[in-house]
């Protein structure tokens, strides 16, 4: 066999930068939706995963590629998306630690920023490859936007001064990038992919450069790293969220990286408690070039082939543990082996579970959020007692509720994107606990400011 006639699957391509540098736009872009647009305040606070097919991307390059005329071998891509801000380094290195490349986006205008190094830290540490897309380009000096043709062509046409400040912005951030020891010059200059890495201008705004980034992405896949995207039997599945959703329960949102999973599978998962064994009631996708982390109609499947991000229903899911590896149970597997096997995950993600004896109640929408908001509290020096998944009910009022008693100024429930149930507002009002209710983590700031400063006086 030779290596043309592997089958690839899609590669894992995950989306990192510094808050606000239009990865969620790019993506948007790509995909033609207004995902960023929904979010609270325009910023990513979940991670979410989205197939593209070939078919898209053919169409999308179609312009540039009559040039070029790249073979398309990979079936699609699946896009993972992770939010910028400072707090949410714990999806980051959950997405960088699963996808074959990672697309790290610059704002060309802004250079290097804080997370932007936290990025390229992240990326070392798990030595995955990258490219860089130099975002925002549209706010280049008098900048003209042209159709169909590659950026190398479109740099061409543009007044001097637009193309000095271009240069000018990108050396300065090839600059910025060697004092953090990458060499990295933009692609059509790039004449080593293996040691150099390749600089992309972009804007998701006008969408220029956008078919020059995916021909990238593909060319890097099928030519370099294909032994690294051949499918493989195997079962390779990781759990990137585990979220509540009204009606299913709490469901884990998984990526398949190879192998095939089957509604009614007998499964094995790392869970805070223990291993949880289960079996696999549904299996959830989004329609192509829709997000799992967004509400739209989910198709069920029967099985479920690599690579794709899929939202599995099963029972007893509640404590299952967000970045660690799934199972399934085969007739010759001994299912204690692989529950040992998934306890070892377990083990290392422990340390994480910090709540304190005197403390706040803390509620989010899923693992991930809720991470992030333990991690901001933290930095806040605002203790956390308990914490939980999905909407608010009665008993966990109760739980903020046991402070009263112990240190008062703690007996408040801080309820972050999730739905605070009436019963829940009921039994505050009765008991005098305060529900501090947000959409984003960034606006608890001045409300626990106000109530703990109010306190101190
Ligand atoms: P977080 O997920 O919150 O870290 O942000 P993000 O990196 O996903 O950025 P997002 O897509 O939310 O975009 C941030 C802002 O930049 C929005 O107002 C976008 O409209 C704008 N923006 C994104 N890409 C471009 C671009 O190419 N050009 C211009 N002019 N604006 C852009
Ligand atoms: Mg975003
Ligand atoms: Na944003």
């Amino acid at each position: 066999e030779t290596p043309a006639e592997k089958e690839l699957r899609s590669p894992i391509l995950c989306i990192l930068g510094h808050v606000d540098t239009g990865k969620t736009s790019l993506l948007d872009k790509i995909r033609s939706t207004n995902v960023q647009g929904g979010e609270a305040r325009g910023i990513t606070q979940q991670i979410g995963a989205s197939f593209v097919p070939v078919e898209t991307i053919k169409e999308q390059t179609k312009g540039i590629n009559e040039k070029l005329k790249v073979n398309f071998r990979l079936p699609g891509l699946l896009l993972i998306d992770t939010p910028g801000h400072e707090s949410f380094n714990n999806l980051r290195s959950r997405g960088s630690g699963l996808c074959d490349l990672a697309i790290l986006v610059i704002d060309i205008v802004h250079g290097i920023e804080k997370q932007t190094v936290e990025s390229i830290n992240l990326l070392r540490m798990r030595k995955t490859p990258f490219v860089v897309a130099l975002n925002k380009v549209d706010r280049v000096y008098e900048w003209q936007k042209y159709v169909n043709l590659s950026m190398n062509e479109e740099l061409k046409l543009q007044n001097r001064h637009t193309a000095q400040d271009f240069e000018s912005r990108t050396n300065k951030i090839i600059a910025q990038l060697a004092e953090h020891e990458l060499n990295a010059a933009l692609y059509w200059r790039n004449s080593d992919y293996k040691k150099v890495v390749s600089l992309v201008p972009t804007s998701a705004v006008t969408g220029e450069g956008l078919g020059d980034l995916m021909l990238v992405v593909v060319q890097l896949m099928q030519k370099i790293m294909s032994e690294k995207v051949t499918y493989r039997n195997t079962l390779e599945c990781t759990i990137l969220e585990v979220k509540a959703i009204e009606g299913l329960g709490t469901t884990v949102d998984a990526v398949l990286v190879n192998g095939v999973l089957n509604e009614g599978d007998k499964i094995v998962v790392s869970g805070f408690g223990g291993p949880i064994v289960t079996t696999i009631r549904s299996l959830l996708t989004p329609p192509p070039l829709r997000e799992t982390r967004v509400k739209t109609a989910l198709i069920p499947n029967k099985s479920i082939r690599a690579s794709m991000g899929v939202k599995i229903v099963a029972p007893g899911l509640e404590k299952a543990v967000a970045g660690t590896s799934l199972y399934v149970v085969g007739e010759d597997d001994d299912l204690e082996e692989l529950k040992r096997e998934a306890q070892k995950d377990v083990d290392s993600v422990l340390a994480t579970d910090d709540t304190e004896e005197i403390g706040v109640t803390i509620q989010a929408s899923t693992l991930g959020s809720l991470e992030a908001f333990s991690t901001f509290l933290k930095g806040e020096k605002i203790p956390v007692a308990f914490k939980a998944i999905g909407p608010v009910h009665k008993k966990h009022v109760m739980n903020a509720a046991i402070m009263a008693n112990k240190d008062p100024k703690y007996a408040i429930l801080l309820a972050f994107g999730v739905k605070v149930e009436e019963s829940a507002m009921q039994t505050a009002n009765e008991l005098k606990i305060t529900i501090m209710s947000e959409e984003t983590i960034y606006l608890f700031v001045d409300r626990l400011k106000t109530y703990f400063g109010a306190i101190k006086e």
